[in-house]
């Protein structure tokens, strides 16, 4: 049962999204909205708006917006129910009693019991005969059994049907079993387990749920680790390996490393801080999740050129998210679990050793830039020095610019105050590039040209803009909202993302309900909500809604008509013909 729309209305008029958001984020009066800077990427200069009348808030720099439940999901990583249920406390009430989420909630819950089950099984398996060689490999690699158990490890037996028997005696279903991708369909229709003859790896969300596996084959065959592709309860941009371990015993420090059995090497040696991306580059929601349980990462990625431009990619994403980052590097070239396995006994206290000794981010980038130049060479030092001010530009606080000047001016010579104006005149070039790319970035997007969510809108331009004038106007004006759904019904659209949008809305009307953004929230996903936002924040208050309304829908009704680009690039010249002939009676 979903929860009812009539505690939805009481929650909406309750709740106030301005106080709600000022407890994440400082807001400032300006003109009609509220702004301030965005918690969702990170930035300078306000572009994070919050419109208290209309109950949405929508940020010009990253796009994101969405009503207060979509707040609520995005800062804290809920879903719908738990976000709901987060504001209902607030404002004094009680979600009625057995309401779930969707059944999309259901599936999910699903597969999360599904996952447990199949964990447990790997796990047994592990302790059987068909196991063995895995159980084998695992203590070849060093690991106890009592790392085995805390990790939960496991072994998918070769057959291919085990584990989708088992679960089928359990009761899950054959799509359940898709769906948590743990098994596959082949062209015929069968199922068959997808991981197979590999050491299992089952990765755990923050609550201790199951979300997925990461299988690694004994021997050279590739691909090396087989993962969970993204399902409803995974996300593999989101989640990290281990942090539901690391989050409490880190003591405010993470280590970030780049494989499962480094983090289990990790663990097992004492330092219960290591995480790990799950097989791709860290991305901005992984560095956020971060900065919520510790000050400082200590990146420690391999040694080798991939772990370095891993490093690269991941420093700027760190500092963003606001956490002090320190990199480390492991001499001769081995990874943590090969470094801790080299040395024994020793390894726990040499790792710490060289926690305690590695530099911040800054360090290890002009320990690089260093590497690269012969400062005896006056060409070389002037190169070396402008690279360095460039690097230095970046930083925001004076008293650290301070301190690398000071070692700047020490190490080659130079006179502090001349690499003081070289990094002026960086941070000044930089500034000025920044803004144009910004701007341009407004045009391209509001042209359609790099529109991500709507991918028809670039083809479609006239009508997707018509069709989001009318979404606004359907949002802002209950009048307005009353005549389009009468005159249009949701295949007018011509493009399936703004028609997936309507369909709602149209639904809602049409059943004699409210269609603010709040209400839409249990049935949009996040996505389209921001759009959503986005698109009623860009819209001027319309002096005539009905008239405007009669507009919007004549340029959608000549739209629909018109042939699309790629439709007339692949389009025969019959067809083509008829098109002009069209276009040309309609002229007349
Ligand atoms: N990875 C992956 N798919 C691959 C290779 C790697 O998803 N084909 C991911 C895994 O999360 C892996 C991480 O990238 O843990 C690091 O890869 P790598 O360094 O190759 O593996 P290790 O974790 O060091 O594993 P091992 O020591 O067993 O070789
Ligand atoms: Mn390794």
């Amino acid at each position: 049962m979903a929860i009812p729309d009539e505690f939805i209305q009481e929650l909406k008029a309750r709740t106030d999204i301005a106080e709600v958001i000022s407890s994440y984020v400082q807001l400032k009066r300006s003109g009609r909205s509220m702004m301030g800077l965005c918690p969702f990427h990170s930035e300078r200069s306000p572009s994070f708006s919050v419109n208290r009348e209309n109950g949405y808030f929508h940020c010009f720099g990253c796009g994101a917006g969405g009503d207060v439940i979509t707040f609520i999901r995005k800062i804290e990583n809920m879903d719908y129910v738990e976000a709901v249920t987060l504001l209902a406390q607030r404002a004094g009430m009680t979600v009625p009693e057995n309401t779930t989420d969707s059944g999309l909630g259901q599936l999910k819950v699903r597969i999360c019991e599904l996952n447990r089950e199949a964990a447990r099984f790997y796990h047994r398996q592990l302790y059987s005969e068909k196991g063995k060689e895995a159980l084998s490999y695992l203590r070849g690699r060093g690991l106890t059994e009592k790392t085995i158990i805390h990790f939960g490890l496991g072994y998918s037996p070769s057959s291919r049907y085990e584990l989708v028997n088992y679960l089928k005696e359990k009761g899950f279903s054959a799509n359940e079993m898709v769906q948590a991708n743990v098994a596959v369909k082949s062209q015929r229709g069968y199922i068959f387990d997808r991981f197979s003859d590999r050491v299992m790896f089952p990765i755990i969300d923050l609550k201790g749920q199951v979300i997925a596996f990461g299988g690694r084959i004994m021997s050279d065959v590739k691909p090396k680790y087989l993962n969970t592709s993204d399902t409803p309860v995974f996300n593999k941009s989101r989640n990290l390996f281990s942090l539901q371990l690391a989050k409490n015993k880190a003591g405010g420090r993470l280590i970030l490393v780049e494989g499962y059995m480094d983090v289990i090497a990790l663990h097992q040696a004492g330092f219960e801080g290591a995480v790990a991306t799950l097989g791709t580059a860290l991305t901005e929601e992984q560095a956020m999740l971060m900065k919520k349980y510790a000050e400082e990462v200590v990146v420690c990625y391999d040694a080798d050129a991939a772990g370095q431009k891993a490093t690269e990619r991941a420093l700027p994403l760190l500092r963003k998210a606001g956490v002090r980052v320190r990199v480390l590097r492991i001499p001769s070239g081995k990874d943590p679990d090969e470094f801790m396995r080299s040395y024994g006994e020793q390894g726990p206290a040499r790792f710490g050793m060289l926690i305690e000794r590695s530099g911040n981010d800054m360090d290890y980038r002009l320990s690089l830039l260093r590497s690269s130049f012969h400062l005896e060479i006056p060409e070389q030092r002037v190169e070396y020095l402008t690279r360095c001010a460039e690097l230095l530009s970046r930083l925001e606080n004076p008293v650290e610019q301070d301190v690398y000047l000071s070692r700047l001016a020490e190490e080659t010579g130079v006179e502090k105050s001349a690499i003081r104006r070289l990094v002026q005149k960086e941070s000044g070039a930089r500034a000025k590039k920044e803004q144009r790319t910004s701007q341009r970035q407004v045009q391209l997007q509001a042209g359609g040209r790099t529109d991500r969510l709507n991918t028809e809108k670039a083809g479609r331009l006239r009508g997707a803009n018509a069709e989001e004038a009318l979404l606004a106007l359907m949002l802002l004006e209950p009048d307005a909202a009353a005549l389009i759904v009468q005159k249009l019904t949701p295949d007018g659209f011509v493009t399936s993302f703004n028609r997936r949008i309507y369909q709602v809305m149209h639904q809602r009307v049409l059943e004699g309900k409210e269609v603010s953004l709040m209400d839409l929230s249990s049935q949009l996903s996040p996505e389209e909500m921001s759009r959503l936002a986005q698109i009623a924040d860009r819209r001027p208050r319309e002096n005539d809604p009905l008239s405007a309304a009669g507009v919007y829908l004549g340029i959608l009704e000549e739209e629909r008509g018109r042939m699309t680009r790629e439709q007339i690039a692949s389009a025969d010249e019959e067809t083509l013909r008829e098109e002009i002939e069209r276009l040309r009676r309609k002229k007349q």
